[in-house]
């Protein structure tokens, strides 16, 4: 046995001792794709790319940034103005905060447009929604960080909110912050969890949404099963090899995207105060409420939807719910055919009213309520749940257009 592979060299060496060519094999060069993947089969790349920028970035950040009320503020100004390329760092951090919900957002619209959670591919969904939640967790403790007036109002906002719930409320804000009030103990505990705990859990989930992708198959914009068709050997007809094919159609993905990116975080890393809000550039003061409050752009379709609720706690609920339906969304959906080309007209208007009502939930969270802004909040917040509810309705009996069985 230990000869056998003398003459296959180090690969061959390491093979025997670990499955790094099988593994190779059944996740990237005989992993059969369907032929027919578009742009919007791009974004799943780009959020490993800006995963692993986020961590390797976080990590030179980590090199110089103090987790103490005292310096927090400070060791940020430092980074920026002292350390060599520290600005760089920083800023490729904070953009790319924003561009993993850009990533993602655009990600989650390609799976309902294309029907990518119906079955069987509903686990894939659902560890992409704790992947959803991890990353909305670790963006909500990563803002703290600078200690700036919007890091400690916004957590304060936030974290408020829990005392809404019945009985336990007053306790689990107190457990939560580690202290009466947001505090050195919180700026601590949120740095674990953001530096380490919360990064741990999200790579671990994106391991398994990649083992349950790959042990059903990739859907595809036309939503035929590949695996109906498949050759002498088992290989689907109309799959092609992730490598070469697909890792070449993401490098243009990549680039695209880089080139984008890079416009941001080298021309306007601020976005206008959407990606850094300017009233972060004032170090917390615990005995100044600044005047509008608003988290960045990523949150406030969900903060919309909290403030459209008066009561407090149901407004607590209906935001919560906002998340949650997402996870049954599989369940919710009664249809048989996946992707929107095959399915019925009313399903392609309950996709716009969705799109539409988040947007537009987004852009007024964004802004201090007036009564108008609260009324469009209501009228949109009905749209984003009537999505929801109006699947469920159309699927059972939908009118779908036939799907052809192989893809042209
Ligand atoms: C760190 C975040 C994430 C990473 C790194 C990631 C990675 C990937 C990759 C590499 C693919 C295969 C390529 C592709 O289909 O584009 C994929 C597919 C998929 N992802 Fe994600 N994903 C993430 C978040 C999410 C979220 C939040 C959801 C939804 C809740 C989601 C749902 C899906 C679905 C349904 C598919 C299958 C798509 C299909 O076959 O049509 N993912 N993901």
């Amino acid at each position: 046995m230990s000869n056998d592979n003398t003459d296959k060299g180090l690969l061959g060496w390491v093979d025997e001792r670990f499955p790094l060519t099988k593994l190779w094999e059944e996740h990237i060069s005989k992993y059969y794709a369907p032929k027919n993947f578009n742009f919007w089969y791009f974004f799943g790349s780009l959020n490993l790319l800006v995963l692993i920028l986020q961590i390797v970035t976080g990590i030179f950040l980590t090199m110089h940034y103090k987790p103490d009320g005292a310096q927090a503020f400070i060791s940020v100004e430092h980074i920026m103005r002292d350390v060599d390329w520290g600005w760089l760092i920083r800023y490729l951090h904070s953009t790319g905060a924003s561009a993993f919900f850009v990533v993602v957002y655009l990600h989650m619209f390609r799976g309902l447009m294309y029907g990518s959670y119906q079955k069987p591919r509903e686990l894939i969904w659902v560890f992409g929604m704790f992947i959803f939640l991890a990353l909305m967790a670790e963006a909500f403790m990563g803002y703290l960080l600078p200690w700036g007036q919007m890091s400690f109002w916004g957590a304060q906002v936030i974290i408020s909110l829990f005392g809404a719930i019945p009985i336990i409320g007053d306790d689990l804000t107190l457990w939560i912050r580690g202290d009466f009030v947001i505090s050195d103990a919180t700026l601590n505990r949120f740095f674990a969890l953001h530096v380490i705990a919360v990064p741990l859990v999200l790579i671990m989930l994106v391991v398994m949404h990649i083992i349950a992708l790959h042990e059903v198959g990739s859907n595809n914009p036309e939503g035929i099963e590949i695996k109906k068709h498949k050759d002498v050997n088992g290989v689907p007809l109309d799959g092609i090899p992730f490598h070469p094919y697909y890792t070449v159609k993401d490098i243009v993905g990549v680039v695209s995207f880089l080139i984008l990116f890079c416009g941001v975080v080298f021309f306007m890393p601020e976005m206008g105060g959407y990606f850094l809000e300017h009233a972060n550039f004032i170090p917390a003061n615990p005995f100044k409420t600044p005047e509008h409050i608003a988290p960045v752009w990523y949150f406030t379709p969900f903060y919309a939807i909290l403030r459209a609720v008066p009561h407090k706690l149901s407004g607590v609920l209906a935001m919560f719910g906002a998340i949650a339906v997402l996870f049954v969304l599989p369940w919710l959906d009664r249809g048989k055919v996946h992707s929107i080309r095959y399915r019925a007209n009313s399903f392609k208007w309950l996709l716009a009213m969705l799109v539409i009502s988040f947007i537009g939930l987004g852009y007024l969270g964004a802004l201090p309520p007036t009564e108008l802004r609260t009324f469009f909040a209501r009228v949109f917040s009905l749209g984003y749940f009537g999505f929801f509810l109006g699947i469920w309705w159309i699927s059972k009996n939908e009118k779908t257009k036939p799907v052809p069985e192989r893809i042209l």
